[in-house]
């Protein structure tokens, strides 16, 4: 199934989610689903709360389809290490059409539970590790644009009210 995602402007964007305790089938199926709405929207890491759903789970897929062994769903995820400095154009599937350049650790070390509730560590760099990072923040209600400065922030959020007002966000 393909779930619409949420942008800019619904609460649940900006609530921390919920730990997982049910490592289910309702869990996998959940987890499927979130792939194939993150390709629809062509998109490399989708976070639960952008479907709506409260919950600690995203999916990555940094190589988009090129690489199956590079899809990576992460459970309860933890940034366990960070290590350098490198800005980079950013973007989000709940804010669509807007980039800003955020200055990110290189490289980073995640700690996640898999869809079975196996405990793994990841290290990725470069494109891999701002995905840790900018989805884990979704996990804690936290958007991209945080890392920007106050007047970007107050300017893209000016520019989403207008297309709200047009009709053109949700
Ligand atoms: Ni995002």
């Amino acid at each position: 199934m393909i779930y619409p995602i949420v942008k800019l402007g619904e609460p649940v964007l900006e609530k921390p989610a919920d730990a997982v305790t049910e490592f289910d089938e309702g869990l996998k199926k959940l987890v499927e689903d979130m792939f194939e709405s993150m390709y629809e929207a062509h998109g490399v890491g989708l976070a639960a709360p952008q479907i709506g759903i409260g919950k600690r789970i995203a999916v990555i897929d940094v190589t988009f389809k090129e690489d199956p062994n590079a899809k990576l769903v992460l459970v309860n995820p933890e940034i366990v290490h960070t290590e350098g400095r490198i800005t980079s154009q950013e973007g989000c599937l709940s804010i669509p059409d807007f980039r800003e350049k955020v200055t990110r650790a290189r490289e980073v070390t995640v700690k996640a539970q898999d869809i079975h509730g196996k405990w793994f560590e990841h290290t990725g760099e470069d494109l891999l590790a701002r995905a840790f990072l900018h989805e884990t923040d979704h996990l804690n209600g936290k958007l991209y644009i945080s890392h920007v400065s106050a007047l970007k922030r107050d300017l893209i959020k000016r520019k989403v009210k207008k297309l709200m007002r047009a009709g053109e966000w949700f």
